[in-house]
């Protein structure tokens, strides 16, 4: 089976599912097959079925939204079976400061729970594509390299899929 990747996100007014698209788009880029799917439409039992899980979020109090927390909270029932796949997160908030990257970490301690991998960007948003708002032309940028390098770190551990 081809290696495959999935792009969950939590959207209320479209600037998450703008980059959630982009960070889709990205891993396309470099020929991985990518499902793109709402986090409403997902449960705990369909994140098996992927070598790559990004999750996206707005920044609802400095954390994740509570439909992403109750997906991790719904995946205990495969705890250790999510281990050794790849991980990523992305996050909008409406302010500089006002809590993208907390959200970003929180995701990425979940996922690091269930033992995932996780590889961290040195030049762009260290820890994950973070926009204020709509993403702008940087934040898109981010969210494709987001998006090739999951896809990359997925081809290599898993080249048959
Ligand atoms: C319940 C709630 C809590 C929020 N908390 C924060 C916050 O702590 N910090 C912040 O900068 N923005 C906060 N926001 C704003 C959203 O993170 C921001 O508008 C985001 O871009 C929305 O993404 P979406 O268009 O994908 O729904 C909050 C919004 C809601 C609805």
């Amino acid at each position: 089976m081809m290696s495959r990747i999935l792009v969950g996100y939590h959207s209320r007014s479209g600037n998450t599912q703008k980059m959630a698209e982009t960070v889709a788009a990205g891993a396309r880029s470099v020929g991985i097959e990518v499902d793109l799917k709402p986090i409403a439409d997902l449960s705990a039992a369909d994140l098996l079925q992927y070598d790559g899980l990004i999750f996206g979020s707005p920044t609802y109090y400095g954390t994740m939204a509570a439909p992403v927390k109750e997906l991790f909270d719904e995946s205990i029932r495969f705890h250790g079976k999510l281990e050794g796949k790849v991980g990523g997160a992305f996050a909008s908030s409406a302010n500089v400061g006002g809590g993208n990257e907390t959200t970003i970490l929180d995701i990425l301690k979940a996922m690091l729970i269930h033992g995932m991998v996780i590889r961290g960007d040195h030049r762009g948003d260290h820890y994950g594509p973070v926009a204020i708002g709509a993403p702008d032309a940087r934040s898109k940028k981010l969210c494709v390299a987001l998006g090739k390098r999951v896809a990359a770190l997925v081809k290599q551990l898993y080249p048959e899929g």
